[in-house]
């Protein structure tokens, strides 16, 4: 899939110019949720969440209105926190607790957000089409996530 990798190598480029001048992490994710929604195609969300007193508290995002409060471990956002790792989930139907924010959803890949050895959030993609995300998406958007956290050091 190199017009994917090559997509996100864009993205990438993008974000780093976007962010590059501003410490505000609010601002920052702000724009790379907008970045991410209008520059990948078939999404329905795409944000944030971040880790606050033990639960998943909504973040900058584009999308329809979505759940506030998310428990630790649970919904495919708790799942990646609590594990530490990305979940690519082809049909969200078929998930064991997905917590559906918006009813257009089918599939949907979240990635945490690591700083210094902790879980400090997830960025959180939405499509309407099933089975939307793959090994590449995780790649791509674990590597934007990266970018984010490493201009912001001192996550709080
Ligand atoms: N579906 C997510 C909830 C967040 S919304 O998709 C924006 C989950 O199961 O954790």
């Amino acid at each position: 899939m190199a017009e994917k990798a090559r997509a996100y190598g864009e993205l990438a480029q993008q974000l780093a110019a976007l962010i590059d001048a501003e410490p505000d992490l609010i601002a920052n994710a702000a724009n790379m949720a907008a970045l991410i929604y209008h520059g990948l195609p078939e999404l329905n969300w795409a944000g944030f969440y971040f880790a606050k007193e033990g639960e998943l508290v909504l973040g900058p995002f584009q999308g329809k209105p979505a759940c506030v409060r998310i428990a630790w471990g649970k919904g495919v956002c708790g799942a990646a926190a609590g594990r530490g790792a990305s979940v690519v989930v082809p049909d969200v139907h078929e998930f064991p607790g997905h917590i559906a924010c918006d009813d257009a959803s089918a599939s949907e890949l979240v990635v945490p957000l690591l700083s210094a050895g902790r879980v400090v959030g997830v960025l959180d993609l939405d499509s309407p089409v099933r089975g939307r995300f793959d090994d590449d998406d995780r790649a791509g958007c674990e590597r934007l996530a990266a970018i984010l956290l490493a201009h912001h050091p001192d996550w709080p």
